[in-house]
């Protein structure tokens, strides 16, 4: 049984006294700040500017963004609620494009609001509640199922950041490295930079180092050499959206440590609650990969690094072809490769 109160300590959404209080992620790892979104376009913006960011955490936001606008619109009959709430549904699922929580978390809230008669106000509320309380749940499964996987004494590499700040708590990849530290079957973590953004330098490390777990650092461009030493035998990873050939999107810099991973024999494992999986979404190729301002990479902290009148292109997902991925962990159960198979007949058991 995993220590939870050790292992997890850091939250990031979190709705207080009719607000939602987002952990300010621009600002970590040196200032720990919470913004206050007061509206749902609020929480649009927050979700934009990367307030709040990682799948499920954007979707919890949102949901939350949906019940601070009902909350403006008071008692009004429930037809009436549906048909002002859906251009602010609309917003806030524009807000980020490629991971699938988000409209999947308005997607819930949408179809609550629609089951709903008088008692709307309370059912969106008590809605948003439940995707979030969901999400903590499955990470804590997962953690578990994915831990089972991995064999004492391993090293395990993670990329972009995946815990407790990009979901409900615990995490989704981190929180499998949570677990396996805590049953001490993984003894060497490794953390990838996650350029441009650095979610692995300013939020994976600092988050591991609030639940006392050594983590080392290194250069994106460090992963393969880091592989070709042995000391790693896990690429353990989250995913924005999963399609129905079991193809993941994720983190830019995702497929290229697949590939490397591939070569020197170290195993691929995606964790991912259900509300990644898109069942809709046919293959890869077919997702919308967002791309950000190239000035992430033109210069670092407000200081331009360089030179001027240089172009930059900076998609920040990638796909990972599901060939290239042993195992992908949900909260319904492990699929291992070949994961399009094992994917459909998850979703069938639904
Ligand atoms: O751009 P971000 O920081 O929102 O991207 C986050 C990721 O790519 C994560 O790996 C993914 O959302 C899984 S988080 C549990």
């Amino acid at each position: 049984m995993i220590d939870y109160a050790r292992y997890d300590r850091v939250r990031a959404v979190a709705f207080r006294n009719g607000q939602l209080e987002l952990l300010d992620q621009r600002k970590l790892p040196f200032e720990q700040t919470f913004i206050t979104c007061r509206t749902a376009d609020d929480v649009a913006q927050a979700i934009f500017d990367l307030v709040v960011r990682g799948a499920p955490a954007i979707g919890i936001a949102a949901a939350w963004g949906v019940v601070l606008a009902a909350r403006e619109l008071g008692e009004v009959p429930s037809a009436r609620a549906r048909e002002q709430l859906e251009p602010v549904l609309q917003r806030l699922e524009a807000a980020r494009p490629t991971a699938v929580n988000l409209a999947w978390a308005l997607q819930r809230m949408r179809r609550v609001l629609a089951a709903s008669g008088d008692d709307w106000q309370s059912r969106v509320a008590a809605e948003a509640a439940l995707i979030e309380a969901e999400d903590l749940q499955a990470n804590r499964h997962m953690g578990e199922l994915g831990a089972a996987l991995i064999e004492p004494g391993a090293g395990v590499l993670t990329h972009c950041n995946t815990g407790s700040l990009a979901t409900a708590g615990f995490g989704t990849a981190l929180g499998v490295i949570r677990a396996g530290v805590a049953q001490q079957r993984i003894s060497r973590v490794f953390a990838t930079e996650t350029r441009p953004w650095l979610q692995g330098a300013r939020l994976t490390v600092w988050e591991l180092q609030q639940d006392g777990i050594d983590a080392t650092l290194i250069a994106d461009s460090a992963a393969a050499h880091l592989m070709s030493t042995g000391q790693v035998q896990w690429v353990i990873v989250g995913a924005d959206r999963i399609a129905a050939n079991g193809d993941v999107a994720n983190k830019i810099g995702t497929c290229q440590l697949a590939i490397a991973a591939r070569h020197f024999g170290v195993r691929v494992m995606v964790v991912a609650p259900w509300s990644t999986v898109d069942v809709a979404t046919v293959q890869g190729a077919d997702i919308h990969i967002e791309e950000r301002d190239p000035a992430e990479l033109l210069g670092y902290a407000g200081q331009r690094t360089v030179a001027e009148g240089i172009r930059a292109f900076n998609p920040v997902f990638d796909v990972t072809p599901a060939a290239l991925i042993d195992a992908i962990v949900t909260e319904r159960g492990v699929m291992r490769a070949p994961c399009n198979v094992a994917l459909a007949s998850l979703a069938a058991d639904a």
